[in-house]
Formats: C-alpha cells, structure tokens, sequence
C-alpha cells in the first residue's frame, strides 16, 4: 500500500487525501502547529495524524504539498530539513518560478519533484475537480488517483507547466472577481451602483449576480488569495507582460482578509462596506 503525506489538510488538501485514500493509499498528516478546522478535516477525511514532521518524512512514499501559496517554499525547506528524499509534489497555485525554485529545494535533498496545479472546488464528489501534473514522476502520482474523485491531467515533462496552467487560470477567475468588487464599490462611491446595475442587466448579463457570488466565495478565502495573486502578478512580469492587475487584485483581497473566520460569507454589501471604510 503506498503511503501518502498531505501537507497540510485544507479544505483541499484534506480532499486530496481522501481520494489518495479512495485510490487505495494510506494517507497521513502532522498535527503540530495545525488549527482545530485542519484536525476536524483530517479526522473526517480519515487521514492518519503523525505529531511531528519527522515522523512523517520517514514514514510515507509521496509527499503533497497543498497550502496557502505563500508558504509553499517554506513547507518545501522545512520537510527536506526534515530528511525527505522521495517523490514531493507541490500542488500549490505558485507562479513557474517558485515551482522551480521548490524543485530545487526537494532536488538538492534527493527528492524526485512533481507539479501540480490544482482546479476546482475541494474533490468532495466525482467529476468537480482536476489535479493537473507535470514532471516525469507525474504517472506514479496520478495512479495514486485511480478510481477517485479527482481527475488528474499528466501534461507531460517539465518541472512549471502544471503551475503555469493554474496561474493562467486562476488569473481569470480570481482576477475578474476581485476587479468587479472594486468596480461595484467604486460605483457605490459615485453613488451610481443601481444605474449600473441596471445597464449591466440590459448590455452585460450575469455580471450583476457574478458580482454577488463573487463576495459570497471569495471574501473568506481572500487573504489565501493574496499571496496566490502575487504569484499571478510575478508570473505575468516574468513573461515580460504587466503584473499590475493582479497586483491590483492582491491589494484588494488583502482589505477583505478579516472576512477569515467568518462563521458564514458575506453578502456583496458588507464587501463594498469594508471596501469602502478601507478607503476612508
Ligand atoms: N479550496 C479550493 O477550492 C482550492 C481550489 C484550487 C486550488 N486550491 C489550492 O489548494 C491550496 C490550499 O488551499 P485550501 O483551500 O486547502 O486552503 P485552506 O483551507 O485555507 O487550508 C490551508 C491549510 O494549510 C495550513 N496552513 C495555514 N498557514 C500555513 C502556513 N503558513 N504554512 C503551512 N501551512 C499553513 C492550514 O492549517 P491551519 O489553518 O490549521 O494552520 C490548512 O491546513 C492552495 O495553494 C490553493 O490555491 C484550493
């Protein structure tokens, strides 16, 4: 049975556990340091607790990678600190140059690297998610996936295209949502939201609910968006195109970061509120 690491069981990450675990893996976690939301969504996924990483470095096969994007390398230096030397793969929304910046992390401890980039909701049902992968160690991640909820893409060689896919992606959906929070806060400003809304109905259908759905899912998670947009933004400027946008975006979910714990998602008007007493 192969024996599989989550670092850490996220919303996400504890669903790729569970469906490592409907592939027929045994699937562990480390309990130190983490809140009570990851030990309750580890318990529910059936991921076996480990207290240290240590422990779980000399314990599993497969090492996968799944946190705020910000602390991917962080989680990268400290598991090879820790003696890793198999499979690490990174499934974080990081931009191609800190996939291959934890490449050589993991590389220079003796690790065989995989990328991966995950899209879609937490794979809580069949069909809903994929888990693309790159690298040539990509066939021995994706079998562990076999029969399971999450779909996973091999796009072949290379230690960034899974990466750069999500980037590419995640520019758009995430990008879009955060600009239509600045723009229905800016219409509120100039008190022209209602005119706005309703020529929206007429020439830009959609965007008036796209706008509400984007408060709902995004305000809870924007500070986890901060960093991912960053990522995007470096992604764009390395490529030679302009980073403003998501810089841009960055900044605004930064504003929203005290949504976090919020026991349930805030409606559009208490987005625009806070968007606007930021401003004052
Ligand atoms: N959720 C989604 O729908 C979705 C979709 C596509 C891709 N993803 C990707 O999945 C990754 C994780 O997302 P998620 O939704 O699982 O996030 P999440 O629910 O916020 O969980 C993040 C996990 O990482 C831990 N963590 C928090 N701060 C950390 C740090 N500084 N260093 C190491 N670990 C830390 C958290 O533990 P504690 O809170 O207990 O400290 C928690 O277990 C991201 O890279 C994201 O882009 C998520």
């Amino acid at each position: 049975m192969t024996k599989v690491g989550i670092l850490h069981p996220g919303e996400m990450g504890s669903s790729i556990g569970a469906c490592a675990r409907q592939g027929g893996a045994e699937v562990f976690w480390v309990s130190a340091g983490r809140g009570p939301y990851t030990h309750r969504r580890a318990d529910e996924a059936g991921l076996v607790a480990l207290d240290s990483l240590g422990a779980l470095t000399t314990s599993v096969d497969i090492i996968v990678s799944v946190c705020p994007p910000h602390a991917a390398r962080d989680v990268a230096h400290a598991t090879v600190a820790a003696g890793f030397d198999r499979i690490y793969v990174d499934g974080n929304a990081v931009s191609p140059d800190t996939a291959r910046d934890v490449a050589k992390i993991v590389r220079h401890n003796g690790c065989e690297y995989v990328d991966g980039g995950i899209i879609g909701p937490p794979a809580l049902r069949p069909g809903g998610t994929r888990m693309y992968l790159s690298g040539d160690g990509a066939g021995k991640v994706a079998e562990l996936f076999q029969g399971s909820n999450l779909n996973v893409i091999d796009l072949g060689p290379g230690d960034a295209a899974a990466s750069a896919l999500k980037m590419c992606y995640a520019s758009w959906t995430k990008g879009t949502s955060a600009l239509l929070l600045a723009i229905r806060t800016l219409a509120r400003s100039e008190g022209v939201d209602e005119a706005l809304v309703q020529e929206w109905s007429g020439s830009q259908s959609g965007l008036a609910e796209r706008s509400q759905r984007a408060a709902r899912g995004s305000s809870r998670k924007a500070w986890r968006f901060v960093g991912e947009m960053l990522e995007i933004a470096h992604s764009f400027e390395a490529a030679g195109l302009p980073g403003g946008f998501h810089r841009g975006a960055a900044e605004l979910y930064e504003h929203l970061s005290e949504f976090k714990d919020a026991d349930k998602a805030p409606t559009l008007e208490e987005v625009v509120a806070t968007l606007l007493r930021e401003h004052e």
